[in-house]
């Protein structure tokens, strides 16, 4: 979601309204403001995106104020309506926040609230806060303490902004975890989650730490911890121009999505284990008695998204040993697939609208089967039309080419895999705790992976004038080789193929000449080390024959040094977790490819982000 605040001498209305539309790529499913004028609170929301809004402000104009705050949403809890737009009201209607994040026991502060009295009329867990700040506040608390006090009561992810019709001239922000910037200006100061809502107005800004409140004046701004201790903060001057800073400081969107995958793969597994280590999947509505009668599993889903569900069809099966089978939605219905009340369908996808997924589904729930979706944008069609969902937690996707959907994909195909596992009681033992603990250390694990690419960039760039690279994988890393290619084909217009690794010498081994790159996707030498010493020895096949390999492979793997021309270390990882490391390299190699033949980055020729069309 998109936050602003802002309190000065200009029209606040004007500013906030500016500030969202630059923010509206962290979401567009719903708009709304509220500003301080005459003494009281005035405020307006919309479904859809900002411009709804804005024909709204035209038709019922708001009071002139220099006090207000603005949200643009990206639907999280709760379905992408008015009444769940942001901002929130308490009961007196003096108070109005705005949130972007998740809080995790909002429940339990709900019911509290109804206790004493509180009218709840939305289903977001933002609406709790703005009751919460309005009875400490009545205690006589002022604004910035009221949200000190709140946000101790507080868990889960946060950045909160607020404002009273009784502290006029003052706006109050609060963060943990996600992300706020105060922009400082003259006689004028602004909050927003980056500063590319306020570039227009100042470019001196202070980076907000975690568990921080910030109290915004006309001619101040004071920091404290969620404590109320002073706090130190961290100015800076931002010196990106306007568009770049809606990049967040990135050349391209795809740029700026590739860094955000540790986040969004975090994200995607917050709050769904609950504290004895058990998979706490609520969103999947279908009753654990028709998971446990499932005897089959299909995964239908498109381009990126098909990959994941081939890498999904190998944890479901080795998990839960229930057969398992990814299709092409685009190829699915065509072939009469057998169908009944026993299959379970897994329809992945990014949009939720992509015609040829939503064809599948329709299709398989015609048969009889279950439908759980697994898709990164709330209330489009897909979800809605599925029996199921688990939500994604990639954020919005704005570059064509899919990255952290992707690894987001993954993460949720494998928490319905363990989920599936933990329900049917599948006997292995205590593999479900352990493999959620290898998968929390996963969002770190990207985090080095991205530390390390410098050399991948230049090798790159050192390709550009290459016509053709294959790619190659065994096992979980065939589809990540396929990733690779695909990502090549849609950004640098090479020709790119992915093939199983040994089905090299069927075929596909006389496309092998002198120089001609080879990308190889190498499994761990532990666990599965008959694959991996499969694979080296494909390489060694390839190279005999004059192939420059690019070697991907975990650390500390020495068996493929003396083979590789270029070396690529990702770290180790169990098995079934390594595409959500190795893919990783290869977006950024595509990435950097496309740049360096000097093509459209985010929006590649020929294609869209969500295909509506069969
Ligand atoms: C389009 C996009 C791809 C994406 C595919 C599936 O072809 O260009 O990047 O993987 O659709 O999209 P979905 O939204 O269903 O995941």
């Amino acid at each position: 979601c998109g936050i602003v605040g802002y309190v000065g001498a200009q029209s606040a209305l004007d500013v906030v309204i500016a500030g969202l539309k630059r923010l509206e790529y962290r979401g567009y499913d719903s708009a709304g403001v509220a500003v301080l004028a005459d003494g009281g609170l005035a405020s307006a929301k919309k479904a859809g995106k900002l411009v709804n809004l804005e024909k709204e402000l035209v038709a019922q104009p708001l009071p002139p104020g220099s006090t207000g705050l603005g949200h643009t949403r990206w639907a999280t809890h709760g379905g992408p309506t008015d009444v769940n737009a942001h901002p929130h009201l308490d009961n007196s209607g003096r108070v109005a926040v705005v949130h972007n994040g998740i809080i995790e026991n909002f429940a339990a502060l709900r019911a509290e609230l109804a206790e004493r009295g509180h009218r709840l009329e939305s289903e977001t867990d933002t609406e709790v806060v703005a009751h919460l700040l309005a009875e400490h506040f009545g205690a006589g608390a002022g604004l910035a303490e009221a949200m000190r006090q709140v946000c101790r009561r507080l868990e889960g992810a946060f950045t909160l902004v607020a404002v009273h019709a009784d502290e006029p001239g003052v706006v109050v922000g609060a963060r943990r975890n996600s992300p706020l910037v105060v922009g400082v200006g003259e006689g004028e100061n602004f909050l927003a989650s980056d500063v590319a809502a306020f570039i227009a107005h100042t470019r001196s800004a202070i980076e907000l730490g975690q568990d921080q409140v910030v109290e915004l004046r006309r001619d101040g701004v004071s920091v404290t911890g969620f404590d109320g201790s002073p706090a130190t903060v961290r100015a800076y001057h931002v010196d990106w121009d306007a568009s770049a800073a809606e990049k967040g400081g990135y050349d391209y969107f795809m740029l700026k999505e590739i860094a955000e995958q540790p986040k969004a793969v975090a994200d995607t597994l917050l709050g769904r284990i609950d504290a004895s280590g058990l998979l706490t999947l609520d969103e999947v509505r279908i009753p654990a008695s028709v998971l446990r009668e499932v005897d089959k599993v299909v995964i239908v889903a498109c381009g990126t998204a098909y990959h994941a569900g081939m890498i999904a069809k190998l944890a479901i099966e080795h998990w839960t040993r229930i057969p398992c089978e990814t299709e092409l939605a685009s190829e699915f219905r065509y072939r009469d697939p057998i169908l009944d009340q026993r299959t379970l369908v897994i329809a992945i996808s990014q949009s939720g609208e992509t015609m040829d997924t939503l064809m599948a589904l329709r299709h398989a729930r015609e048969q009889g089967a279950r439908v759980l979706a697994v898709c990164n944008t709330n209330g489009s069609t897909i979800p809605r039309e599925s029996d199921a969902v688990l939500y994604t937690h990639a954020g919005p996707e704005v570059a064509v080419a899919s990255t952290k959907a992707f690894l987001t994909q993954l993460v949720a195909c494998y928490l319905v895999a363990l989920y599936l596992g933990q329900v049917r009681g599948t006997k292995w033992g205590d593999e479900i705790e352990t493999v959620i603990r290898e998968l929390s250390d996963i969002a770190a694990a990207v985090d080095r992976v991205l530390e390390t690419m410098e050399p991948v960039r230049a090798l790159a760039r050192s390709l550009a004038d290459k016509d053709t690279v294959l790619f190659l994988g065994r096992h979980v890393g065939y589809p990540v080789a396929l990733e690779g290619a695909l990502k090549l084909k849609e950004l640098a217009y090479m020709h790119a193929e992915g093939f199983a690794a040994g089905e090299l010498k069927h075929g596909p081994i006389a496309l092998i000449e002198e120089d001609l790159p080879v990308v190889v996707v190498v499994p761990s030498p532990r666990g599965r080390s008959v694959l991996h010493d499969k694979i080296v020895s494909n390489i060694q096949e390839i190279r005999a024959r004059g192939a420059r390999t690019i070697v991907i492979a975990e650390e500390g793997d020495d068996a493929v040094v003396p083979y590789a021309d270029h070396l690529i270390r990702i770290p180790a990882t169990p098995t079934l977790l390594q595409p959500l490391v190795a893919t990783v390299p290869l977006q950024v190699f595509a990435c950097e490819l496309a740049t360096a033949r000097g093509n459209e980055v985010d929006q590649p020729r020929n294609l869209a982000k969500s295909v509506t069309v069969e």
